[in-house]
């Protein structure tokens, strides 16, 4: 049973949302360009792509490939240029950093403690995204409430030191999102089909079964309070520390639309 048949279940007030969706990114792009999207490639990330190609709207993507992730998500991103017909941006670990972790720690350091599980997304992820984010006012991802309990108050447009991240699939269910998917023909990562439904790195990701949390399989030898890699906490943020303001005192019309 593929991913679509399992899940493809939209909720009554589906076309609501898309349209609100829609009219988030088209307002964003007025307040907050340059604009980039974060896709990992999963299931709402290829979503956000098709938006961004049918609305329009001047964006980037960006792909951080953390030299972890499996094959069959690697090849998304020439699905995805080919598909819409432009460029995704691929940000990288500086090589040295990453092999002197691997070289003191080991390849299999994430499962040994948080700390060095920490370590290794700042390395892979956190560093590569501080180049993908610099210069832009806004970044778009794919977060939604549902995801976990500590997204469940993810909202629209959430301010941040030196820009704003935007969550146009905040309210989406698991299945508007594959509903979309379906109707559009929008292409998806295999492992979807074979019971992965949030996919990151292959060694800090596995299938679920029937009935469990979808996230369950994220760093599934940890706590649930743990299970985020820095690129959503807003402590770990590049400019975190710095205090400045995004200044969002313009956006009241379009969050009050789509918080
Ligand atoms: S994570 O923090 O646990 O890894 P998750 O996989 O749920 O995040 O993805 C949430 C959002 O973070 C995605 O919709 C996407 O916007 C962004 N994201 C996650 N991983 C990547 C990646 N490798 N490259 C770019 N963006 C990513
Ligand atoms: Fe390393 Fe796992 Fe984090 Fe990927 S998710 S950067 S492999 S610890």
């Amino acid at each position: 049973m593929s991913a679509i048949d399992l899940n493809a279940r939209p909720s009554a007030d589906f076309a609501g949302k898309l349209e609100q969706s829609i009219h988030l990114l088209q307002g964003v792009e007025q307040e907050f360009s340059p604009l980039t999207q974060a896709s990992s490639l999963g299931a709402e990330d290829m979503v956000i792509s098709h938006l961004i190609h049918e609305t329009g709207i001047e964006s980037d993507i960006f792909v951080l490939d953390t030299g972890m992730l499996h094959p069959e998500t690697l090849a998304l991103i020439g699905r995805l240029e080919r598909r819409y017909q432009r460029t995704v941006q691929v940000y990288r670990p500086q090589q040295d950093g990453a092999n002197a972790f691997v070289q003191s720690f080991g390849k299999d350091a994430m499962y040994k403690s948080i700390d060095l599980r920490k370590q290794c997304c700042d390395i892979r992820k956190m560093e590569p995204l501080a180049r993908a984010l610099a210069g832009k006012k806004g970044w778009i991802t794919g977060l939604r409430r549902e995801q976990s309990s500590a997204r469940a108050e993810v909202v629209a447009i959430e301010p941040q030191p030196e820009r704003v991240k935007i969550n146009p699939l905040a309210r989406w269910t698991w299945g508007d999102v594959w509903h979309y998917i379906s109707i559009n023909q929008i292409p998806y990562n295999p492992l979807h089909d074979r019971f992965f439904p949030s996919i990151g790195c292959a060694p800090c990701t596995r299938a679920v079964t029937l009935g469990e949390d979808p996230r369950s399989g994220r760093w599934w030898w940890e706590q649930e309070s743990a299970k985020e890699c820095g690129l959503h906490l807003a402590s770990s943020l590049p400019g975190a520390d710095s205090g400045a303001s995004t200044g969002t005192s313009s956006i009241i019309p379009i969050k009050e639309i789509a918080a």
